[in-house]
């Protein structure tokens, strides 16, 4: 009989209430024991409200009385360093949210602590387990569109405390330690460098362009934030070398926008992930293709017929490649050491924008 995986999830929030802990119900081989937060209230709540049998207050309370194979941290940004290392330390497999750490020299910590301890970890965010961007990629590594020449990345809304209903005070994402690089930019970065590779060089331009904001909704409607300490709104470029060079746009300065997710420029044509960035699949992929010998130029549905259908995608399949590379003794598809360029390149960023040059990368995957 095939094993039930038994999963603690620590950080009982938005995304945990909203997506993960409903969506892991859709998991046959795994099953949630226990939940934690920091704010005892919170973990009791989603305990009594999710049925979940077990609840703690700390990850040092958590690893110390539940049984359990897997940790899924969504807890706050800032959390994720110290949490992530606890539990790899203590034996358990594990799936992070993003940013799993704050600096290149933490995510290392992290990635060769697993390595150590011979634990699964898969980092988010979940972009390369997509199947539009590992569609995407594939294309691109066949080389139908060509030598690749333009990146084009854009992934912004109007801020946490604008675009979704939450329990949470929404405070923390304008502090340091969290902010619109690290909740969004690390989206386009990661969708840009999961389909086209690990990318050279960074430059950015960055603005406070609302340093003040109120809560538009939830528990904490009307609460005027302090949103002054750290730039909502980038242009992030990048270069791979080789004449290929993008621009990720991110932020917390756009409420409404047609622009779409990821486009993806070739010397015989153009990618495109339609719609907005998202927690899922974009809404499909479309493929300009200048192609003389097919005597084709025009825009095109890739194999749209030939994919098999599918239920939609679900973020909580980020557990399954966990389980996966746990019963395969494989990598997780959610490799860290993708996590750590973004982290790369996003610790490069505020250097980029203040000496106003271009700096190298120091991390590959
Ligand atoms: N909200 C979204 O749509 C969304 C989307 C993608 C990714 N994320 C990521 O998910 C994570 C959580 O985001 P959120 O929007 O759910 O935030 P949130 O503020 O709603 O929830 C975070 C929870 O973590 C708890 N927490 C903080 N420090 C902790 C600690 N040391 N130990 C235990 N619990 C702790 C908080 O009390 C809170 O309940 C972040 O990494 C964020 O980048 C969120």
């Amino acid at each position: 009989m095939k094993k039930t995986w038994k999963v603690a999830l620590i950080g009982c929030g938005s995304i945990a209430g909203m997506i993960y802990i409903p969506q892991m119900k859709n998991i046959p081989n795994a099953e949630l024991v226990a939940v934690c937060d920091i704010i005892p209230e919170r973990a009791q709540e989603y305990a009594e409200h999710f049925k979940v049998p077990a609840w703690y207050s700390s990850i040092d309370e958590l690893l110390e009385k539940c049984d359990f194979d897997i940790l899924m941290d969504t807890a706050s940004i800032p959390a994720h360093h110290e949490i992530n290392m606890k539990a790899i330390k203590a034996g358990k497999h594990l799936y992070s949210q993003k940013p799993v750490g704050q600096t290149v020299e933490q995510v290392t910590e992290q990635i060769e602590a697993a390595e150590a301890a011979g634990v699964k970890f898969a980092a988010s965010p979940i972009h390369p387990l997509r199947p539009d961007i590992m569609f995407v990629r594939d294309m691109i590594e066949d080389g139908t569109i060509g030598k690749i020449t333009m990146v084009r990345a854009h992934t912004a809304h109007g801020g946490p405390e604008h675009f979704q209903y939450r329990t949470a005070d929404p405070s923390w994402f304008f502090e340091p330690g969290a902010g619109a690089l690290y909740d969004m930019g690390v989206h386009g970065l990661t969708m840009a460098v999961a389909t086209v590779g690990p990318a050279k060089e960074v430059a950015c331009t960055a603005v406070i362009s609302q340093p003040e904001r109120t809560v538009r909704t939830g528990t904490f409607d009307g609460k005027k934030i302090k949103a002054d300490m750290l730039p909502d709104n980038y242009i992030i470029t990048l270069n791979w070398g080789d004449g290929c060079i993008g621009v990720v746009d991110a932020g917390f300065s756009e409420i409404a926008s047609t622009t779409n997710m990821l486009e993806i420029y070739g010397t015989k044509g153009t990618l495109t992930i339609m719609g907005q960035v998202k927690i899922g699949e974009g809404d499909g992929v479309r493929m300009f293709l200048d192609s003389p010998e097919l005597k084709v130029r025009g825009w095109l549905d890739p194999m749209s017929q030939d994919r098999p259908p599918r239920k939609e995608f679900e973020q909580c399949e980020a557990l399954t490649d966990v389980i996966n590379a746990i019963e395969n003794d494989t990598m997780p598809i959610l490799d860290p050491k993708i996590a750590r360029h973004v982290v790369d390149i996003m610790c490069t960023i505020p250097k980029a924008a203040e000496e106003k040059r271009t700096l190298p990368l120091s991390t590959t995957f």
